[in-house]
């Protein structure tokens, strides 16, 4: 049986810097962010949008037309939830009327969730013949102003419906898996932004894609040449090149100059956004399908998921006969264009006006309001959400 994604969704928050500009706030030279970090621009999440109204967001459009009857399953895969103890899922749920008769979860790995959720909507449609599966991966990334992450923020979801016969991606079983209890980039219950040990958490992306790759390598025969692109969980889109580049002198110069067209390909949408942790990853694959025009049905992709923590997986998808009509080319090119750029003193503003972390009431500032689903505040210690109209 083949299985796989039969429908995506992309949200990103209609606001963004330019980080030329952030550069120069920051006394940084700009080249440092756009050529050696390799972002351009940086998705800014008012205090409305949250990982619950991004992924609900995403959902609407990767469930456009799909039979809801058939939906057995929904994840919620995020590092930056809301709640330590319901899943934010179930407001997902609620805000896009699905079915009650449904298992709703929320699930963490750091930027790994999106495949642990992938993975484990794949085999809950193997298991239940006819059904289908909603995996949402939604994250915003926090690391503070002026700090050396600042560059690496972002905020988005990616939601993909999983299914038999899947019109886009067949999701191969095939990966390759390493973990490990190791100390590179971490969140403590107290505070929305990350910890990282960056040039730590680096040299272990790349120890765990070199483990994984090798094992994989070993287990299937196959080499990159095998491969029409590799895709990476990119928290700034150079640190997948400097993964690819370990491997690169294995193809012949042919193989290597379509490998790197590729990875630009894939790497579009992550340079306008930045990191969205659990669905960096999936917004590479959009920006891959939706990017190049040389792939064709048939294609064997490989992808790289890593969550600090950490954990490493390797596996391959196939590309479907009907990948293009269900991914047009530049589908969602109009949802970056149509966002508004924000100065740095007013993005300073809005990451400073954020849901209270005490028993407070807090009002979301409905100028800010964006999107088809808003968190207009907390009262009594509960978020409210609903649709932005
Ligand atoms: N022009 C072009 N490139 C420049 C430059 C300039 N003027 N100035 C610096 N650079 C390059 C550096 O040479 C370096 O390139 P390299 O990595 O190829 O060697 C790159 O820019 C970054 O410079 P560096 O000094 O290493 O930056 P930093 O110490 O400020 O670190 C981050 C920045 C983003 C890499 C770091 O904060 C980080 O890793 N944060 C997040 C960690 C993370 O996301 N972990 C999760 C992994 S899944």
């Amino acid at each position: 049986m083949t299985i796989g994604i039969d429908q995506l969704g992309l949200y990103t928050p209609p606001f963004f810097i330019d980080l030329r500009e952030l550069a120069t706030a920051r006394g940084v030279e700009p080249d440092k962010y756009t050529i050696g970090i390799g972002q351009d621009q940086q998705a800014v999440a008012p205090s409305s949008q949250d990982v619950v109204t991004m992924g609900a967001a995403a959902a609407k459009e990767a469930l456009a037309g799909q039979d809801l009857s058939k939906l057995g399953l929904l994840i919620l895969a995020t590092e930056s939830g809301v709640d330590a103890s319901k899943a934010g899922a179930l407001y997902i749920h609620r805000l896009l009327g699905l079915p009650a008769s449904m298992r709703v979860f929320e699930l963490k790995e750091a930027c790994y969730g999106g495949t642990a959720g992938l993975m484990m909507a794949r085999d809950y449609v193997a298991a239940h013949p006819g059904k289908t599966a909603l995996v949402i991966a939604s994250d915003i990334a926090r690391y503070g102003l002026a700090t050396g992450g600042e560059v690496t923020q972002g905020a988005g979801a990616v939601a993909m419906v999983v299914a038999e016969a899947p019109r886009i991606l067949a999701v191969n079983d095939d990966s390759a898996l390493h973990a490990d209890d190791i100390q590179d980039f971490w969140r403590p219950m107290y505070t929305d932004q990350a910890l990282a040990r960056g040039k730590y958490s680096t040299e272990q992306y790349i120890a765990f894609f070199d483990e994984v790759w090798a094992t994989y390598r070993e287990k299937t025969g196959r080499t990159l040449a095998d491969h029409a692109a590799m895709l990476f969980h990119l928290p700034y889109t150079k640190m997948g090149l400097k993964a690819l580049k370990t491997v690169l002198a294995e193809a012949t110069p042919a193989a290597q100059e379509r490998l790197l067209a590729q990875y630009q390909a894939s790497i579009q949408y992550s340079r306008r956004i930045g990191n969205i942790y659990t669905g960096s990853l999936y917004l590479g694959l959009v920006s891959l399908l939706e990017n190049s025009e040389t792939l064709a049905a048939g294609d064997r992709l490989g992808l790289f998921s890593y969550g600090s923590g950490a954990v490493g997986e390797f596996f391959s998808a196939t590309l479907q006969p009907q990948f293009r009509q269900a991914v047009p080319l530049h589908g969602h090119a109009p949802l970056l264009a149509q966002r508004k750029q924000l100065a740095i003193a007013t993005y300073e503003q809005l990451f400073a006006d954020s849901w209270p972390n005490d028993p407070s009431d807090y009002q979301s500032e409905p100028a800010w309001f964006a999107g088809p689903f808003v968190m207009s505040g907390v009262t009594g210690q509960e978020r409210q959400y609903r649709a932005n109209d």
